[in-house]
């Protein structure tokens, strides 16, 4: 007979609203949002911090929820993609993507929109070329839709702030 884990209780912001979970200690953040609090904006992509798909803020900074465990977000904010829109009123980074249509599949894209909508949230905003060095280095979109992405950053900077270079 096999015994079921030891199950440790984590309390955290998400979108405003304060959770309470008991899961087990290996928990990652993803995948409570997914299955804990069915939350499944936030994407499953290579779950080994490559491609970015799982990105969600944690106190206002990008971080790949796939290799984060949960016990390090005890008491901190978490905004997923969920958390962007104001009622049917999209935050300003998903409607410049929304306007550029820049997705294909869009498999990466919610991650892509949470780095970006992190990123130009700070202060001082991020530039445009720092938002496009991060997003080499740490997101992956296979269908080729970079192009119509650099064009919704464009437009997210005209929008938020931020300098276009
Ligand atoms: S699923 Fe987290 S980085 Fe790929
Ligand atoms: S739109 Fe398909 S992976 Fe980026």
């Amino acid at each position: 007979m096999t015994s079921s884990p030891t199950l440790e209780t984590r309390s955290f912001s998400v979108n405003g609203r304060a959770v309470t979970v008991h899961v087990p200690e290996d928990t990652t953040l993803l995948s409570a949002l997914r299955h804990d609090l069915d939350l499944k904006g936030t994407r499953v992509g290579c779950t080994e911090g490559y491609c970015g798909a799982c990105t969600v803020l944690v106190d206002g900074r990008p971080v790949q929820s796939c290799n984060t465990p949960l016990w390090s977000v005890d008491g901190k904010t978490i905004t997923t993609v969920e958390g962007l829109a104001r009622g049917d009123v999209l935050g300003p980074v998903q409607e410049a993507f929304l306007l550029e249509q820049a997705a294909q599949c869009g498999y990466c894209t919610n991650g892509i929109i949470m780095t970006v909508t992190g990123l130009l949230s700070q202060n001082p905003p991020a530039t445009k070329h720092e938002i496009v060095e991060v997003l080499d280095e740490r997101h992956i979109c296979r269908c080729g839709a970079q192009t119509r992405i650099l064009k919704a950053i464009d437009r997210a900077i005209a929008t938020i702030g931020g300098a276009a270079r």
